[in-house]
């Protein structure tokens, strides 16, 4: 019987209500954890899930720290950003993760979905980056906001359930 483990590194909820559709689509006796409560080694599961948020461009510094000992014969990676997952913002953040795991373990498959960002990080990108900069209010940039609000939505975590069944007839 094959052995699975749900890990997630989750802020404000968004990557853990991921994490959780995920857990309810492998065997009932999967574990589905924080960060913070990861096992010391991994290697009597064949894939572990691994979720995590991105922090300024790049996975979360508590998934950079866990990343290297990850070392079970795979993983699948899921992520939440406020970005587009369509984005090749989103994209590099996801290829730039996938490159920390330890050598040896096998990436079996990514899932990228947008996720609300917290309203006082808006408000406080907006007071430190002037209006129409990359990073202050613009008419895009609000779109952007609104757009992540709605977000994981039932459309994503079914279709971060689709994901984990592909992983798992891949495996
Ligand atoms: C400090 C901080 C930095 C962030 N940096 C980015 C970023 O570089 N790109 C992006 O698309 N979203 C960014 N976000 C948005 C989060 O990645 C997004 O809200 C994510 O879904 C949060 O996940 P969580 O609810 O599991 O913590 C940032 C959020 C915070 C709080």
């Amino acid at each position: 019987m094959s052995k699975f483990l749900v890990l997630y590194s989750s802020q404000t909820g968004n990557t853990k209500q991921v994490a959780e559709a995920i857990a309810a689509c492998l065997p009932r006796e999967t574990a589905c954890l924080p960060l913070a409560e990861a096992p010391n080694s991994f290697a009597e599961f064949d894939c572990v899930f691994l979720g995590f948020w991105v922090d300024r461009s790049k996975a979360d510094a508590k998934t950079l720290e866990i990343l290297p000992r990850l070392d079970a014969k795979n993983v699948a990676l899921f992520m939440t950003l406020g970005a587009s997952p369509a984005s090749p913002h989103a994209a590099k953040c996801m290829d730039e993760t996938a490159k920390l795991l330890p050598p040896g373990t096998v990436c079996q498959g990514t899932f990228i979905c947008q996720g609300k960002i917290d309203p006082k990080v808006i408000e406080m990108m907006y007071k430190m980056f002037p209006p129409g900069s990359p990073h202050g209010q613009s008419p895009e940039r609000d779109a952007l906001h609104a757009e992540a609000a709605k977000h994981p939505n039932p459309t994503d975590l079914a279709n971060a359930q689709n994901f984990a069944n592909e992983v798992l007839l891949k495996l």
